[in-house]
């Protein structure tokens, strides 16, 4: 269990940084937030393209942010829709969550409604390959 603080900065962090969504073809702001072993929490959300499919996801967005900054394990990822139900990450974004994680708490949450969910829900199985050596 995360702490309660930790939950309510995961929220806010991802509450926000959907205000800043670059939607304007879908009009579909999503905002997200990685807690990376650390401590540390990185946010992500969606930048969208002409073109569509080089749009970026916000879970991808937030992996990538940590990564970036030189974490390799993430512990928790909230998800921020403003719609009537949570919203489900697409497969691709669940892929890029499990290489840094293994069956971690996943928040979806609303305006008004949460739900958890564990990786290992969402994306029961996955692809693997061992990362070779250097
Ligand atoms: N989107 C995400 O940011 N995350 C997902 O897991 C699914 C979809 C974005 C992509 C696009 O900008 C908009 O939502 C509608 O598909």
């Amino acid at each position: 269990m995360l702490p309660e603080q930790v939950v309510e900065n995961l929220k806010q962090t991802a509450r926000d940084a959907s205000a800043n969504s670059y939607s304007p073809y879908s009009n579909f702001p999503v905002g997200a937030a990685v807690l990376a072993e650390s401590g540390r929490i990185y946010s992500g959300t969606n930048v969208e393209n002409a073109s569509y499919g080089l749009t970026i996801c916000a879970e991808r967005a937030a992996v990538a942010a940590a990564v970036s900054a030189g974490e390799r394990s993430i512990a928790a990822i909230a998800i921020y829709t403003p719609t009537e139900e949570p919203s489900v990450p697409c497969g691709a974004c669940l892929a890029v969550i499990s290489e840094f994680a293994d069956g971690i708490p996943i928040l979806l949450f609303t305006e008004d409604k949460q739900r958890w969910y564990s990786l290992n829900q969402l994306l029961p199985e996955r692809f693997k390959l061992k990362p070779k050596e250097t």
